[in-house]
């Protein structure tokens, strides 16, 4: 039996230090790796930050950030850090090339009973695996931005990893705390994300056809279905309403909704006059006015709240 226990984290950017801080509080001693040493203690600061919102909130217990902290180091290679490492995670841009890379040479370097996983959105894990020796140690494992809140991760298999990987990365998941759930086939969009596009879709529809604004469509995801969702699933809804009511209400409404496999041409002229959303100031919304650190705040809040409850036992199944 092994007696590894390192976990390393590849990329130390968006995604990859809330990652590390989920590690760590875990009980793993945890090194955060990018480019150069200066990167990767940024990434350090990245997650010392996140560690310091869950303790603030309740979320940690104040020793066990104070020792996550000590087994959390920046690094710029994996080289030395290799020996006693169980499971690496990949985090660094979404460029296939770029992933199928380092794929290649930490397979060679790793020896074959270190899980190798990818974070990849986008990307199938049996393309990023396609040039390893051992693809049936590989999967994808999807955590949702901000890594150290969002529960969910997705467990993607390829189509060679091993089942035991998924599974064992799954328990591992659920003692950090996590929500993994395991997506059989390396589709695109994986599992939620295919669920939301659909969202996506419809909602931009709505807006390009005219019949609400986007205020009113976000208000009412986010205080009708969105509001119950941590606690109650669209397929436990279809069972609560029964099937049948469900049923003649799918052959109502569907034949109306958005099933176009293009994006909205509303959404594309948007794309085409330049409106990006917050980052060139407007996009559905003029964030000239619109203030993103609030509602991104206000995110937060509401995660950590259900997060809460969550961790309290009084939430759902
Ligand atoms: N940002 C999100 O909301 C989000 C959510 C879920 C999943 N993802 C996925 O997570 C992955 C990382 O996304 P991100 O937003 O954190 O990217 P990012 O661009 O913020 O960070 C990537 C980091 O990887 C580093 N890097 C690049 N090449 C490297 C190498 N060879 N060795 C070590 N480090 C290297 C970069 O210096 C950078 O710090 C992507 O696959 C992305 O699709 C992102």
């Amino acid at each position: 039996m092994s007696n590894k226990n390192k976990v390393a984290i590849i990329g130390a950017g968006m995604m990859g230090p809330g990652i590390a801080a989920r590690a760590a509080l875990a009980g793993h001693p945890t090194v955060l790796i990018d480019v150069s040493q200066e990167r990767a203690e940024a990434g350090v600061e990245k997650a010392l930050a996140a560690m310091q919102q869950l303790l603030d909130n309740g979320l940690a217990e104040s020793d066990q950030t104070q020792r996550a902290i000590e087994r959390l180091v920046a690094a710029p290679a994996l080289a030395p850090h290799l020996a006693d490492t169980f499971l690496i995670i990949e985090a660094v841009s979404e460029n296939l090339a770029l992933k199928q890379q380092i794929f290649t040479e930490l397979d060679a370097l790793a020896p074959a009973d270190v899980i190798i996983a990818s974070n990849t959105s986008g990307l199938r894990i049996t393309d990023i695996a396609a040039h390893t020796a051992h693809p049936e140690r590989t999967v994808t494992t999807h955590f949702w931005f901000p890594a150290h809140l969002v529960p969910l991760v997705e467990v993607v298999m390829g189509d060679r990893t091993a089942e035991a990987v998924a599974v064992k990365v799954k328990e591992l998941l659920i003692g950090w705390g996590k929500a993994p759930v395991i997506v059989r086939k390396d589709l695109p969009g994986q599992l939620a994300n295919r669920i939301l596009q659909a969202i996506l879709r419809e909602a931009t529809n709505i807006v390009g056809m005219g019949l609400a604004t986007p205020e009113d469509v976000d208000t009412a995801v986010k205080m009708g279905m969105g509001i119950r969702f941590p606690a109650w699933g669209p397929l436990e809804h279809i069972d609560a309403v029964g099937l049948d009511l469900a049923l003649s209400v799918q052959k109502d409404v569907l034949p109306g909704l958005c099933n176009d496999p293009q994006p909205v041409q509303s959404f594309c002229d948007l794309v085409e006059a330049g409106h990006l959303g917050h980052k060139t100031g407007r996009g559905f919304y003029d964030w000239r006015t619109k203030d993103m650190a609030a509602l991104s705040a206000g995110r937060d809040r509401f995660i950590i709240e259900a997060l809460r409850v969550l961790q309290a036992g009084e939430g759902p199944e």
